[in-house]
């Protein structure tokens, strides 16, 4: 599905479908889709009236025939109140038009850029976002399915017509950074979408091996189980520990070419899968359970992208990846291991591993003396009782980085909300035995709990963490996503705050 701008009004592309827009509760709309309603003799405006159409949601809309050509048709969507357009709005108004427009089984699709008009929003970000929406809505997993029916795409091409030649260069731009954006997250959805059976330590590392081999600014250093041994991984080795296959501690490093302005480390929770160990998951919560590398995932997802996107700052990407297994040689419940830093742990709840590979990974980053450590992962069930499905956790000290993620969540659309490391909490994790135990006080602040548990392993780094239990996996359809499964959440969070000056 190819995307590009054109200079050349809407009604005169050649195209089955054609996508304007307006917002709610106007009657003659103005701008590019005046244009177009001039063009047809005022048939959109007449159409407003006669279906009274008030377009007060954002993605209502209508579709007629073309009066000159009745197999051609017309969309008129709305962006809903003016006052409240964003960025999301526009990415979600152009992945349900997109969705129309395959209903109609067309080849060509153009449509004017929305929002940058009356709207007034910046013209490279409206054509970045819309880039996204139609190609975040166009992913599909059906790889394993002989009748590939679900989210079945005719659409060859998508134009953006624009006549004011000053905003073409930037909406190209805007559709080169929104296709790059939208395939590092697919990319990451593909990952979280293959089966567990396809996609263990191993084979993650060699995905991960084949990105930097693509790159001339990515490096890779991969651990085998002797070196992971070597490092006193004692945290991470044991959540390995009941696994027939071996463990793989991945570091993939980023460097641009001039001297980076900073040093991030990105940390990602690389369960390939998550049965819950000796504390056995319940067979229902076990399902969707090779979600949980969904953090790696999101980091592979955001290195795909950045031998294009060049940004000036290096980047770590370090993923403990290892299978939570049961079995005769699984770690106990009752066992104390001891982490990199020496600290120890006892296990009450084999369950709580995500926590435990974390840690290691954790001091790892830090030895690398980063400016900033972030790490994302599908850590507790607990964040979807108290967020939902659809808002990961944002866990952090530091004023600054909590502000910059603040500011990507807002342009990326990908929701987060903060919770507090509250200081008097940290009781929940005391062992009578080892130095921490590793899961906090039953029904109580599970997600504060574990970022608490994940704070003992940083010295002095600013440093965020981000539960991603909900959005990692979507439950639902909606316009952005037509595939039940991996959401690839975090990419484009990540991505526009490694893109933030
Ligand atoms: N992988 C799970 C968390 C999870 C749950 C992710 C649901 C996505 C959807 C994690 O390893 C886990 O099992 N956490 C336990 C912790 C508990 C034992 C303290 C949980 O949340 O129940
Ligand atoms: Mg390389
Ligand atoms: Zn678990």
């Amino acid at each position: 599905m190819k995307i590009s701008v054109k200079k050349q009004t809407l009604e005169t592309i050649n195209s089955g479908f054609l996508i304007v827009n307006l917002f709610a509760g106007e009657t003659k709309p103005g701008g590019g889709t005046g244009a177009v309603d001039k063009k047809l003799k005022g048939l959109i405006s007449k159409n407003i009236k006669q279906l009274k159409f008030n377009g007060s949601k954002s993605g209502d809309f209508f579709i007629f025939d073309n009066p000159k050509n009745h197999t051609k048709k017309i969309m008129v969507i709305s962006l809903g109140k003016q006052a409240d357009l964003d960025f999301e709005t526009i990415r979600q108004v152009a992945a349900t038009s997109i969705l129309e427009a395959k209903k109609h089984k067309v080849k060509t699709v153009a449509t004017i850029l929305h929002g940058a008009g009356i709207g007034n929003l910046d013209a490279k970000k409206c054509a970045q976002t819309m880039a996204e929406g139609f190609l975040l809505n166009n992913y599909s997993f059906n790889k394993y399915q002989k009748n590939q029916t679900a989210n079945k795409n005719t659409i060859k091409e998508i134009i953006i017509c624009q006549k004011n030649e000053e905003k073409i260069s930037d909406i190209k731009k805007g559709i080169n950074e929104g296709i790059i954006f939208a395939k590092g997250q697919n990319f990451a959805r593909d990952l979280v979408n293959e089966p567990p059976e396809i996609l263990y330590p191993k084979t993650l590392t060699e995905i991960a091996k084949q990105i930097a081999k693509d790159s001339s600014f990515i490096d890779i250093k991969i651990y085998t189980k002797k070196e992971i041994i070597q490092m006193n991984m004692g945290a991470f080795l044991a959540v390995d520990q009941g696994s027939a296959k071996d463990p793989y501690f991945i570091h993939l490093t980023y460097k641009p070419k001039e001297k980076p302005v900073k040093k991030i480390a990105l940390v990602g929770k690389s369960i390939t899968f998550d049965s819950g160990g000796l504390s056995l998951k319940p067979s229902d919560s076990m399902v969707t359970m090779k979600m949980d590398m969904a953090g790696g995932a999101t980091i592979l997802g955001i290195f795909s992208t950045l031998n294009i996107l060049k940004p000036n700052m290096e980047i770590h990407g370090i993923l403990p990846a290892c299978e939570n297994m049961p079995s005769g040689e699984a770690i106990k419940v009752d066992d104390i291991v001891k982490a990199g830093n020496g600290k120890t742990i006892e296990v009450v709840n084999t369950d709580a591993e995500g926590r435990m590979a974390l840690a290691d990974a954790l001091v790892y980053a830090e030895k690398l003396k980063p400016d900033e450590i972030i790490d994302l992962a599908t850590l507790t069930g607990a964040v979807i009782i108290a967020l939902g499905n659809d808002i990961a956790a944002l866990m952090t000290d530091n004023d600054k980085l909590n502000k910059k993620l603040t500011t990507a969540s807002k342009l990326s659309g990908e929701k987060i909300w903060p919770l507090p490391l509250e200081k008097t909490y940290q009781e929940h994790i005391k062992s009578e035995v080892a130095d921490i135990k590793n899961i906090g006080k039953k029904g109580a602040a599970g997600t504060i709990s574990a970022g608490l548990f994940l704070k003992e392993f940083i010295k002095n780094t600013p440093w965020a963490h981000l539960d991603i239990a909900g959005p990692a996996w979507n439950e639902t359809k909606h316009p952005l996503n037509q595939q039940i499964g991996g959401s690839g959440f975090g990419v484009r969070l990540l991505l526009e705050y490694i893109l933030q000056k």
